[in-house]
């Protein structure tokens, strides 16, 4: 048998890889033939104007949308056909563009529920999924995970009582609650202010730190420049730009797709 070392190396670092997406909407193109890799570790921003095809873009690699072609590869799998329900199963974590979290209820109440689900789906660092764990251990790793992002002294709060920021800070831990190798952020700095976006950005690094990889659609550009290594431009359902983000948002056909027109 023939060895390849340039694909071996490559399978080591691509965690995900879309091969010619396509996905139309009453004869609309959101994505259209749509390839890119990401390399495992890596923080990368989705841009692009309203209608670009960002959301969609999620929607299809965590399985909410199936592609009209193309394939979705995930740690080396082909997971294009697999089930919405099996998506944190096998480590991919995902928030939304309107916040969705359970506000008749604590703030540790809601983290307790991610956690447990987490520890029920083999997912939770440390704990064994066979093994019913204390409530004490869950509750302190919310503990743990809230600090990161200066919310634990909110934990008794009922959720619907939080502010906007807070709310997006809480739906973003309990993405991280499941403890997945990809996380998929749809516009979590939306509408937050200036030192909420800040903590986001910074709970990112410390995510990448721990080995994981993050992709986060963002309208800043000045959230994109400081929290991103790269950033994927769409428009129309394609690929304009993709790259470092300070060369990348001064190509001519980003500021064309923001600006022309
Ligand atoms: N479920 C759907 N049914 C019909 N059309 C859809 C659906 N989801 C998306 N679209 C269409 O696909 C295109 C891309 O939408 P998408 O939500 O992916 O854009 P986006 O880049 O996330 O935009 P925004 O910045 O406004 O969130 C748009 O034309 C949208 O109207
Ligand atoms: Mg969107």
């Amino acid at each position: 048998m023939e060895m390849n070392l340039t694909t071996n190396t490559q399978q080591q670092t691509t965690i995900l890889h879309l091969i010619n997406i396509t996905r139309t909407f009453d004869g609309v193109k959101a994505l259209d033939s749509l390839s890119f890799e990401i390399s495992k570790q890596s923080i990368t921003a989705i841009i692009g104007p309203n209608g670009s095809g960002k959301t969609t873009l999620f929607n299809v690699i965590t399985k909410f949308l199936k592609p009209d072609t193309g394939k979705v590869i995930f740690k080396g799998k082909n997971i294009t056909y697999l089930a919405p329900y099996k998506i944190s199963n096998i480590g991919i974590g995902r928030t939304f563009q309107t916040i969705r979290i359970f506000p008749q209820i604590t703030v540790m109440e809601n983290m307790l529920l991610a956690l447990e689900k987490g520890r029920i789906e083999g997912l939770f660092y440390g704990l064994n999924p066979f093994i019913k764990h204390s409530s004490k251990e869950l509750e302190r790793k919310a503990e743990e995970l809230l600090s990161k992002v200066e919310l634990k002294d909110k934990i008794n709060e009922y959720a619907g009582n939080l502010s906007h920021g807070q709310r997006r800070l809480l739906e973003i831990m309990r993405a991280v609650a499941l403890n997945a190798d990809l996380y998929l952020f749809d516009e979590p700095t939306a509408g937050v202010f200036p030192e909420v976006r800040i903590r986001i950005l910074t709970l990112f690094k410390s995510l990448k730190e721990e080995g994981k990889t993050i992709i986060f659609v963002e309208h800043n550009m000045e959230t994109v420049r400081e929290g991103a290594e790269r950033v994927i431009v769409l428009d129309k359902g394609k690929i304009i730009a993709d790259g470092e983000p300070k060369i990348a948002l001064e190509s001519e056909k980003v500021i064309e797709a923001y600006f022309g027109g």
